[in-house]
């Protein structure tokens, strides 16, 4: 008798233990990688996470660093979605079938730039939001310097900005190569690759993240910060002294975009997120959080009231197939690497 109890009893718990491990196994999950602030991309985890009951394993980086992660992983994939970042390596990504093709059942509300996203990668990505490019500066240390306010481009160039200022490496950063993109697409090839020659003498440190020299100016270890206008007004909407300037001679913009990576381990969790991330309530949630103030891809969406408006704002008809194309983007990449980074200051 004791004999068939103890039987009974293993009986039962391997039952358990099996059964606990089917239930994990058929848990649901979802490995997101993303570009946009870090504190957005835990906002999106922890909200999908509570009204899925998926788990998300998320990984943040900046728009470059995760497309050559894809690239890097093709092989073998790791990730499902990647969300956010500047549209053009989304595009690169597309044309080089690193991500799969899905059209929302959003898509028909969302803003054309979003939309023209999606028809430039053959559906293999889509815009999740939009915003201009410019520069910040730190309004208290301009006064302790006793420097004039830059208003332009050309501005920052001058050599009384010798050493005051910051932007990304266009390789790890999509805001660097948009700003590189947006110079090139004013200036010419010519005058532009000159721009970028004279903006470096002026430079103190390329960073790694596009954010991060808006971040470094707001608090007052740097003075002028190359940008996406809308991260500038996320640093003043802190309380911090930065003032958002859109630059005299026009600028460039982002989609800023979603893709789903082909050949994804968990590709019907990868659709059903992004159908969420494109959905009106997510969207509000994410544009009114004050952390986010790009203007949303979808029209039934709200956007922060202090997000750039877009209509005022004198924007270049910025190439997105041209600059978005993988021959493009390695040959500006390079020639940056070797004319222009190389360069003593
Ligand atoms: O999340 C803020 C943001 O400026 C986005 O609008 C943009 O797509 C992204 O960061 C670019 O980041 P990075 O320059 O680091 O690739």
């Amino acid at each position: 008798m004791k004999n068939i109890m103890k039987l009974a009893s293993i009986a039962l718990v391997l039952l358990f233990t099996l059964f606990g491990l089917t239930n994990k196994a058929s848990a649901a999950k979802l490995t997101l990688y993303c570009s946009v602030e870090i504190d957005v991309c835990e906002m999106l985890e922890q909200a999908y996470e509570k009204e899925t009951g998926t788990k998300v394993a998320m990984t943040r980086a900046s728009s470059g660093e995760t497309f050559a992660k894809i690239k890097a992983e093709s092989s073998n994939p790791k990730g499902d979605v990647w969300f956010g970042g500047t549209g053009d390596p989304h595009l690169t990504a597309a044309q080089e079938n690193l991500t799969a093709e899905y059209k929302s059942k959003h898509f028909n509300d969302l803003l054309p730039a979003a939309q023209n996203q999606a028809v430039n990668a053959n559906y293999k990505s889509v815009g999740i939001y939009v915003g201009a490019l410019g520069f910040g500066y730190n309004k208290e240390l301009l006064a302790k310097k006793g420097l004039p306010a830059p208003k332009s481009w050309m501005d920052l160039t001058k050599p009384i900005y010798k050493g005051e200022i910051q932007i990304a490496n266009p390789n790890s950063s999509g805001t660097a190569y948009t700003t590189l993109a947006t110079i090139i697409q004013i200036f010419g090839e010519d005058k532009g690759w000159d721009y970028m020659k004279a903006l470096h003498l002026n430079v103190n440190t390329y960073t790694k993240s596009g954010s991060a020299p808006i971040k470094a100016t707001g608090r007052g270890e740097n003075l002028i910060g190359i940008c996406f206008q809308h991260d500038g007004v996320k640093q003043t909407k802190k309380g911090l002294p930065v003032v958002t300037v859109s630059p005299a001679e026009g600028t460039g913009y982002e989609v800023g975009s979603m893709s789903i990576i082909a050949g994804a381990r968990n590709m019907k969790e990868a659709k059903k997120f992004y159908d969420w991330a494109l959905s009106p309530p997510i969207q509000t949630m994410v544009f009114t959080s004050g952390k986010s103030l790009q203007v949303p891809s979808n029209t039934k969406a709200q956007a922060d009231p202090d997000a750039p408006d877009l209509s005022t704002i004198n924007l270049i008809d910025y190439n997105f197939k041209v600059y978005g194309d993988k021959s493009t983007r390695a040959g500006l990449l390079s020639k940056w690497d070797n004319d222009v980074s190389v360069i003593p200051r």
